[in-house]
């Protein structure tokens, strides 16, 4: 086996502790475990409510302080900029903690995911001074102008499987509009936060601007959604959890967006490229384990192609998705992220079966030298659209293949969804492929191409998959609010 990531975790959590966390707490909790060797790998101090009132004052405070307040657009675009290149000089650093923390190959923490965080940072730096507002005519004694103000103190509340970019696109747009942030990492991967905290230090924006906190999410989570100081929620999680939050934030009407779940259907017709269509297909169920909203886990495709797919498609399984340790720089499967995932995943193999669906391939557990929560990539067929495995995110290697005749059944189909994040299309017809995009109930559509995801385009779902944008100009809409000012230049009533 080929161990290439640079830093023994053997070493990481003594130093991360010393080094990176110093809010202080009573008590210590375990947080974080290795899915690859079923061991603990650190222990992370779990923040109580009282712990997330301290970070939630330093912010409320640091909002109000003329070391943030009063500083230029210009001036927090450098401090972003430094934060970014921190970020990128640490790359390796940072990439191992996830990649042990979160069980995803360290090679793609390394080329996806850190690039993704510092360069995100990097485009909002750019953004914050250029945020600003128009002015409107209107009679002639009088006119209007609007200016975009931060909204206040915003919880962000993120979820374990892009740990670092999932803080990026929050922090991002958060810190470009001016606010200030209390922002809570998942209880599965609690590690990278830390030394991000570090880089923050480092970079040198004002205490209280950025606090993080580690915990779980009915202690901490709710105590930071229902604290009366915080003006805005911003989630991206389970449906489940996302309703709970909007349930809490209306108390006192706090501000939300919320990125949540998906069933993502990838309609393949008759004329696509089917090499592409099998390449793509394969990435949007099986990259990250199958952890990703995104993830295009109900595969449609039309009859005339559908036996040629399926055989493909098997065929990319068994020689794309190689398990392994995380180390090793030919896995592309590492473990998924929990026991709790790892059995919520069989589970729904086993509902699957008694549903009536057939495996066709994997499902099952996979070890190294006994150990580990891997799962070998699990393709069911002959599934009815009433189905469980059919309509419920699983959120893993796991996905269903059926077929379809007509164009308004697929989109019928494609449609029939509490939820509506993604959809990909697969055709060389450009009026179908446009056709199908209008029509999709969908926040983001790929056209020959599957879980496309850039810093400069927005993100986020329509239907049960959440609410609001977050990534390009709209990500700042989130985070900003407009005020109107009507300026009386005459003395007419
Ligand atoms: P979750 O939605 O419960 O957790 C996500 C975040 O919310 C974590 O930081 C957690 O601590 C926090 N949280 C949980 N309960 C909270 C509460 N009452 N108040 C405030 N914060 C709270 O997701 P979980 O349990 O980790 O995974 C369950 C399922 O959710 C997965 O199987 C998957 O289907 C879905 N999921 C979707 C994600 C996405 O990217 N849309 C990411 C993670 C999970
Ligand atoms: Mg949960």
């Amino acid at each position: 086996m080929n161990s290439f990531g640079p830093h023994p975790i053997e070493r990481l959590p003594v130093w991360i502790q010393r080094q990176y966390f110093s809010v202080k707490s009573t008590r210590i909790t375990e947080l974080t475990a290795c899915f690859r060797t079923e061991k603990p790998i650190a222990t992370v101090q779990a923040a109580s409510a009282q712990d997330v009132d301290t970070a939630v004052q330093a912010a409320s405070k640091a909002l109000k302080h003329p070391s943030w307040k009063l500083l230029s657009g210009t001036d927090r675009g450098k401090l972003m900029s430094k934060l970014a290149d921190l970020i990128e000089k640490r790359k390796e650093l940072l990439a191992s903690i996830d990649a042990w923390d979160n069980g995803k190959p360290y090679k793609v923490a390394l080329s996806e995911d850190i690039p993704e965080t510092f360069n995100t940072i990097r485009y909002y730096a750019g953004w914050c001074d250029k945020v600003s507002g128009q002015t409107i005519n209107t009679t002639p004694e009088k006119f209007a102008y609007t200016s975009r103000q931060p909204i206040g103190v915003v919880a962000q509340i993120i979820p374990w499987n892009y740990p670092l970019s999932m803080a990026a696109w929050k922090l991002g747009p958060a810190l470009a509009c001016g606010n200030t942030v209390v922002l809570k990492a998942a209880e599965q991967t609690p590690l990278s936060i830390l030394v991000l905290g570090q880089l923050v230090k480092e970079a040198g924006f004002p205490p209280g601007v950025l606090n993080f906190v580690n915990g779980f999410g009915q202690e901490a989570g709710s105590a930071l959604v229902q604290h009366p100081l915080v003006d805005k929620v911003a989630f991206t999680g389970s449906t489940a959890t996302a309703k709970h939050i909007m349930t809490m934030a209306a108390k006192s009407l706090k501000n939300i967006t919320l990125e949540t779940g998906g069933k993502s259907p990838m309609v393949v017709f008759n004329d696509a490229d089917l090499e592409q269509a099998v390449k793509w297909s394969h990435l949007g169920i099986m990259s990250n384990q199958g952890q990703i909203c995104t993830a295009t886990s109900r595969i449609l495709v039309q009859n005339e192609i559908y036996n040629s797919f399926l055989s493909k498609f098997k065929e990319a399984v068994s020689t794309v998705s190689k398990i392994g340790d995380q180390w090793d720089e030919s896995t592309y499967q590492g473990p998924q992220v929990s026991k709790a995932q790892y059995d919520r995943i069989l589970s729904y193999v086993q509902i699957g079966q008694d549903e009536g669906a057939k495996l066709l391939m994997g499902g099952q557990p996979w070890r190294i030298d006994g150990k580990g929560y891997f799962i070998t990539p699990t393709v069911f067929t002959e599934v009815a659209d009433s189905m469980r495995i059919y309509r419920e995110e699983v959120f893993g290697p796991f996905v269903t293949i059926s077929s379809f005749k007509t164009e308004e059944e697929a989109l019928s189909r494609a449609n029939d969804s509490t939820y509506g994040l993604g959809a990909a299309l697969f055709t060389e017809n450009l009026s179908k492929a446009h056709r199908m995009a209008a029509e999709i109930e969908s926040g983001m559509v790929w056209v020959n191409s599957s879980q496309d995801c850039d810093f400069r385009v927005p993100f986020g779902g329509v239907k049960q998959s959440g609410i609001g944008r977050e990534l390009g100009e709209a990500g700042l809409e989130a985070y900003s609010q407009i005020k109107a000012v009507h300026i009386n230049m005459g003395n007419k009533l």
